[in-house]
């Protein structure tokens, strides 16, 4: 009996801090209490798409201010017409290091996003060239349009003809790494060095100059041992 007592007893008790407690935490010191009028106190906003007459076109979103650029977004020169391509081609410079890390991240790119017109290869034969979806896919070797990683490049930005743009799903850095695969592809069917034997073969050359002007010809040949060296590890 004494028991059940103490029991209840406790029960009120805990409800009454319970009560108690959410009474007090909803209480906030920098906010009256009651306010019967609320819209006298805080502002009322437009809603973000909402119609209002007070804007052109009654219109609360607007287009942003002609020449803002995208957070990460860089600016992107050449003009998409022949000129463009062809100034791009000739003077489009890769910004990135030619790494293995960068030409992978290319390739995996490449099957994502090209090989289906291109083919793995880069020969013109990707799949929708093999059901006639596609015609004209280009091998990247074809001689009459000396492909060059700029190129490369400016045809991702604006795409040419019936080849799409793809500035929108791959990013500047990306573009250049895609492009990168791409001269190997050309390379590789032209029967010539992949661009990573190139790049090391030219900075095994600065290396040699290097030494030579400064330490004479008997360390040139070290150095050279030595850059082999590396390359292979
Ligand atoms: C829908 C099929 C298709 C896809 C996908 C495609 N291309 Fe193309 N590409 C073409 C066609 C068609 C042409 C030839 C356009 C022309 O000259 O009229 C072409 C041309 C090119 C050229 C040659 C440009 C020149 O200088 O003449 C390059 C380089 C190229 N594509 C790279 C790429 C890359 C890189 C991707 C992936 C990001 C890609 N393409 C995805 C169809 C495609």
């Amino acid at each position: 009996m004494k028991k059940t007592i103490n029991m209840k007893k406790s029960l009120n008790i805990t409800i009454a801090l319970v009560a108690a407690f959410s009474l007090v935490s909803c209480f906030n010191d920098n906010k009256p209490n009651y306010q019967f009028m609320p819209n006298m106190y805080e502002p009322v906003g437009y809603e973000t798409y909402g119609e209002y007459d007070i804007f052109e076109n009654e219109q609360e979103a607007k287009l942003p201010a002609e020449g803002s650029i995208p957070r990460g977004w860089t600016p992107y020169e050449y003009d998409n017409t022949t000129e463009g391509l062809n100034l791009a081609k000739a003077e489009l410079k890769n910004p990135l290091d030619i790494t293995e890390d960068n030409i992978s991240e290319g390739e995996a790119l490449y099957t994502i996003y090209c090989a289906v017109c291109h083919g793995d290869k880069g020969d013109g034969q990707g799949i929708l060239a093999e059901r006639e979806k596609f015609l004209g896919i280009p091998s990247y070797a074809d001689p009459g349009r000396t492909i060059t990683m700029g190129g490369t490049y400016h045809v991702q930005m604006y795409g040419l003809n019936a080849m799409g743009s793809y500035a929108s799903q791959t990013n500047e850095k990306e573009r250049w790494q895609i492009a990168m695969h791409v001269m190997d592809l050309k390379a590789a069917l032209n029967g010539e060095a992949s661009l990573l034997e190139t790049a090391g073969a030219k900075a095994a050359d600065s290396t040699n100059m290097e030494s030579s002007t400064e330490e004479g010809d008997k360390m040139n040949t070290e150095d050279a041992a030595n850059t082999s060296e590396n390359e292979t590890n």
